[in-house]
């Protein structure tokens, strides 16, 4: 006898399409394409047949009368004037799982060198932050394994900090010390419009073998459409929540926003946004919070968040970075002044702030801390006099407290790439300055 299971019949009927959509290309300018014939929405995905027919994926990004603009998310090469256009009904979404660790992805979520995609709970690209008032309160440290960081600038688990340097100046390293370091379940990694040869580096140097097991790399290079570099964003992004769903404690790094920015500028000039500061469209701007707010607590686990942010010509308060650090809890400034001192990490702790250290932090702790800003300023402010010779000890008291322990502070602050250093070790030392 034949059975047959109806409710698994009514599914299959229900998620049919029965409507054929199919639409041709029609013109191509720059970055953009344009399909008439079709009906789609925005953030659908769709597929173009090219003229030998392979597929080529697009996203829609908007509409110009009655046609659909599309973006590609592969190259353009082999497109022509009427090439068919195909809906798929569907947005990006990325396949989650634990076999996800140890892994690099490409910017839309599929392994980097090996043929077959991995299976997994879908999760979608462009789903929303969690609903404010069923996020858990920030109110433990997340110990990230730099000294600086650990004693000076708190983080707590869940939090969101920017870390602001000019080129070259150990925005990456710091990332990967605090990868293999930092006491996460799971690393996940964004590389936005670095370099291809980069991508390397940072894997085998920065991260190494030991931070690469519980970490997951998501890589869209420069020389990726922008709109892949936007959605290797997203696509990290995507990970992290699969697994802050599981009740994991996730550490997300992006390396880096400007560039996630950039491929967002791109895109809008493209489809005849009008360019705001720095010819960057108001899109870039909608478009940070709605990254950024996603990570953070749920009610269920924590994504913290570390977000770098290229300064262009050192210049701290350029659109980018003004409105980054607006949106997150803190921000780390490296700086110039100090690497090229051999200064490394070149964390300069008096520009930089973790709003929440003043939550997560115990009393002895946080005394020491300020202790330590307050003679760092007030070395810093007589600096050149200092070394001009130009100081007179005795003149003040609190200058010549400043100069006998300017040593020690400077030594605590630094930090080999390798050194490792466990929170409370790093906390009891602070104390200890100034017991
Ligand atoms: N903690 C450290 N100890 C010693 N050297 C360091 C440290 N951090 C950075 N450096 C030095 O600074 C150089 C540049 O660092 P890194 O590549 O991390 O900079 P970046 O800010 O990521 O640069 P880019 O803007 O090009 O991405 C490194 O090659 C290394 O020599
Ligand atoms: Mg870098």
């Amino acid at each position: 006898m034949i059975s047959l299971d109806f409710e698994a019949l009514i599914e299959t009927v229900e998620e049919c399409n029965t409507l054929y959509n199919e639409g041709i290309v029609s013109k191509i300018i720059g970055l953009t394409i344009e399909a008439e014939g079709i009906r789609a929405f925005v953030g659908e995905v769709c597929k173009i047949y090219n003229e030998s027919n392979k597929v080529i994926e697009c996203e829609v990004v908007g509409f110009k009368e009655k046609n659909v603009i599309l973006m590609p998310l592969g190259e353009l090469v082999g497109i022509s004037p009427g090439c068919s256009v195909l809906p798929t009904g569907k947005q990006l979404s990325v396949a989650c799982s634990e076999k996800l660790f140890g892994k690099v992805l490409d910017g839309l979520g599929k392994p980097l060198g090996e043929v077959k995609a991995l299976d997994g709970i879908m999760y979608n690209m462009n789903s929303s932050p969690p609903d404010p008032l069923k996020r858990r309160r920030i109110d433990s440290i997340m110990p990230t394994g730099v000294r600086a960081i650990d004693g000076f600038l708190t983080c707590g688990e869940g939090q969101r900090i920017g870390i602001f340097a000019g080129s070259g100046v150990g925005k990456s390293t710091t990332l990967g010390m605090i990868a293999r370091e930092a006491k996460a379940d799971v690393n996940v990694i964004a590389l936005i419009g670095e370099r291809g040869r980069e991508v390397r580096d940072f894997i085998e140097k920065d991260l190494g073998e030991e931070g690469m097991k519980k970490s997951i790399v998501v890589c869209a290079t420069s020389d990726k459409p922008a709109l892949v570099r936007i959605k290797g964003a997203f696509t990290a992004t995507a990970i992290a929540e699969y697994f802050r769903d599981q009740g994991k404690k996730v550490i997300l790094m992006m390396d880096s926003v400007t560039r996630f920015a950039m491929a967002q500028r791109e895109v809008g000039l493209a489809i005849g946004e009008p360019p705001a500061t720095k010819g960057y469209t108001p899109s870039v701007f909608a478009m940070l919070p709605k990254l950024m707010e996603r990570s953070g607590m749920s009610d269920k686990g924590s994504i913290t968040a570390f977000y770098t942010v290229l300064v262009d010509g050192d210049d701290f308060n350029e659109p980018i970075a003004d409105a980054v650090r607006g949106i997150l809890d803190g921000h780390i400034v490296l700086s110039r002044e100090l690497a090229s001192k051999n200064h490394y990490p070149a964390i300069d702790v008096l520009a930089s702030i973790s709003r929440l250290m003043s939550e997560v932090a115990d009393g002895e702790h946080k005394k020491a801390a300020g202790i330590a800003r307050e003679l760092l300023a007030t070395y810093k402010n007589s600096e050149d006099l200092i070394n001009l010779g130009a100081y007179a000890r005795g003149s003040n008291k609190k200058i010549d407290i400043a100069i006998n322990y300017h040593e020690n502070i400077v030594n605590y602050l630094k930090q080999g790439i390798d050194e490792k250093s466990e929170f409370q070790e790093s906390v009891n030392a602070l104390e200890k300055m100034f017991n």
